[in-house]
């Protein structure tokens, strides 16, 4: 069955370790003799608690979160953060954002709906995104009450390679694409996002890493599944978690753990990466999308200048085994999404496709 799976490079929902997908192939119709599948199960029992306790003691190991930090698992999506943040965050109505692509736009948009001084610190839009700003062109506040940053731009492929100092002010990250790639030190950090559907889990479950004296201080009228103090004193569970997809990310903290934990995972991904960005510096037809200082680890785009070409491209990567090469349409041409599911084989054999394309094209 797993000799039928095609190398998927989609952005997200993306593709999942195999041992994981098999481990809940196995445990899927009685889970370690409780006789029903964990998405039966009811989040008070006994044998559901081992899998979120586990979850979050695997994700406070792993990602070393220190102790005075949270990890909630919520919905919504990263998507819901633009707004959590903000009505969570904001004390004086004042806070910074800097936009280096789509999401963090957005995130941008949403809070200045809910914060009275929300203050582009700055962006990199002008150029479509290519690159992301050094520490010198951030125009920060000391009296701001958060920073908000996106760490890996996954439309763009792009990536903060430096985590900017904000003095004492918050730093708030949405890592959607990036979290669990790499270590991070969470304690430069006030509150770390993530959409699970990269690098944790299924779509469904959105993981917030929160420094507890942070929370506490929601605007008035904030709803009660909007505050962080509420989850946080419900262990994330005011109501009904996303059971499963908390359960898979408890799956790919063993997987993460049992390869070696971030800095395994890290080496890895720079080697995949370095792949193919050898091969798009080294060509003659494609060009790498993102200044080569802040490209991504996780999402490569690329194009060949040529709008029928790109196409050609992607037509005949589906045809190749390969799927969802193509880029966002605010990019154009085609991005690689690599995250930590992707194997070493898959990136080896788009190269290997790419090198063949472009003898046959150039
Ligand atoms: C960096 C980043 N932030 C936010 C989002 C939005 O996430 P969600 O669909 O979970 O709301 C995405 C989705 O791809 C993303 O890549």
């Amino acid at each position: 069955m797993f000799e039928q799976r095609i190398y998927n490079f989609s952005a997200g929902p993306s593709m999942l370790p195999v041992p994981v997908l098999q481990k809940c192939a196995d445990e899927m119709l009685n889970y370690q003799g409780s006789g029903m599948s964990v998405m039966e199960m009811s989040h008070r029992s006994k044998v559901y608690d081992e899998i979120i306790v586990q979850a979050e003691a695997l994700f406070r190991e792993v990602m070393q979160i220190p102790d005075n930090y949270k990890v909630l698992f919520l919905q919504g999506g990263a998507s819901t953060q633009f707004a959590m943040v903000p009505m969570n965050l904001l004390r004086t109505g004042k806070a910074d954002y800097v936009v280096t692509g789509q999401f963090s736009k957005k995130a941008y948009q949403e809070a200045k709906k809910i914060g009275s001084d929300i203050h582009l610190a700055g962006s990199t839009e002008s150029t479509n995104f290519d690159h992301v700003p050094t520490q010198e062109e951030l125009d920060l506040r000391p009296d701001a009450d958060y920073v908000h940053i996106c760490l890996n731009n996954t439309i763009f492929g792009t990536k903060w390679h430096y985590i900017p100092d904000t003095g004492n002010v918050p730093l708030v990250a949405d890592m959607s694409s990036c979290i669990l790639s790499e270590p991070f030190d969470v304690s430069k950090f006030g509150l770390i996002y993530a959409g699970a559907q990269k690098n944790i889990a299924p779509a469904g479950l959105t993981v917030v890493i929160i420094r507890e004296d942070l929370a506490g201080f929601t605007l008035p009228g904030t709803p009660t599944m909007l505050d962080y103090a509420v989850q946080i004193k419900n262990s994330s569970m005011y109501n009904t978690p996303p059971c499963y997809p908390i359960y898979v990310c408890k799956l790919v903290l063993e997987w993460i753990k049992e390869l070696g934990g971030l800095e395994a995972m890290k080496e890895r991904n720079q080697k995949k990466a370095a792949i193919l960005y050898n091969v798009l510096d080294e060509s003659k037809l494609f060009r790498a999308v993102a200044a080569p200082v802040d490209r991504s680890m996780m999402n490569v785009t690329f194009r060949t200048g040529n709008e029928e070409l790109d196409a050609k491209f992607v037509k005949e990567s589906v045809a190749a085994g390969f799927s969802n090469l193509k880029g966002h349409r605010s990019v154009g041409g085609m991005r690689a999404s690599i995250y930590n599911a992707m194997p070493l084989e898959g990136v080896e054999k788009l190269a290997v496709f790419m090198k063949d394309f472009e003898a046959r094209n150039l």
